[in-house]
């Protein structure tokens, strides 16, 4: 379970920062013990206006890595296309509840097929929307930025939902994790941390440097400070 995992901070690089057509070298470099997760963010150009990659490039990039997947699914109805991001085995498989209207069914298929469930909501998403749903979950993403790009400036007010999201968790005893996604630094990563975040998914400040490892490093020692 991811929250078994929760005494320790994840980090889930987001591979859209780096360069994808040579990361599948690049990836067997990468340090297991600082680069927990690859943040695999899928983007349709309807639900968001970026496209990135799809099934097809997953599973070429899995066959050069042990990293867990943790696939971001930004995409107008996921049920159309569900199965082909199961079938890429990822840890964990993230829909956006905005984009369907039957969240629960998606996160039980999802949880059926034996892959960690999670749930996104966009900033401007109340995070009490999510709180009927919570027991489908392993894993809540919270958007710190409009999804769609990498590189915008975290939006200080997520810090707020993810204390009240935490809160809500503890009090209710829920097993769910809470993920935080979009312009994370090292000058931001410990109020997230402190505010109950245990997943950090981050783009530029670990690609947008020759030395991934050293980034991602330096970011998981000051979020564990933090802790
Ligand atoms: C935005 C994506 C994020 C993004 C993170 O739509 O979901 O995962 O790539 O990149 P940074 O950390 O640069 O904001
Ligand atoms: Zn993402």
């Amino acid at each position: 379970m991811l929250k078994n995992l929760t005494d320790t901070i994840l980090l889930s690089p987001s591979i859209i920062a780096a360069d994808l057509s040579t990361l599948g070298s690049v990836v067997t470099t990468f340090d297991h013990s600082f680069i927990h997760f690859l943040h695999i963010d899928v983007m349709d150009g309807c639900f968001v206006p970026n496209i990135t990659i799809g099934p097809g490039y997953i599973k070429n990039l899995k066959q050069h890595t042990d990293i867990p997947l943790d696939i971001h699914l930004m995409i107008e109805k996921p049920e159309l296309s569900l199965q082909s991001y199961i079938d890429c085995k990822p840890y964990c498989l993230t829909i956006h509840f905005e984009s369907t209207r039957q969240p629960v069914r998606l996160l039980q298929s999802i949880k059926n097929s034996g892959v960690k469930a999670g749930v996104s909501i966009n900033p401007a998403t109340p995070v009490e929307q999510l709180f009927d749903i919570l027991a489908y979950t392993d894993m809540v993403l919270l958007m710190s930025v409009e999804p769609g790009f990498y590189g915008q400036t975290f939006i200080p007010s997520s810090l707020k939902k993810i204390e009240k999201l935490n809160r809500f968790i503890q009090t209710n005893n829920f097993n769910t994790i809470i993920e935080v996604d979009g312009g994370i630094t090292k000058d931001n990563i410990a109020d997230v941390v402190k505010a109950g975040a245990t997943m950090i998914v981050a783009g530029s400040s670990v690609f947008k440097s020759a030395d991934v490892n050293e980034q991602a490093r330096k970011l998981l020692e000051t979020a564990k400070k933090a802790q």
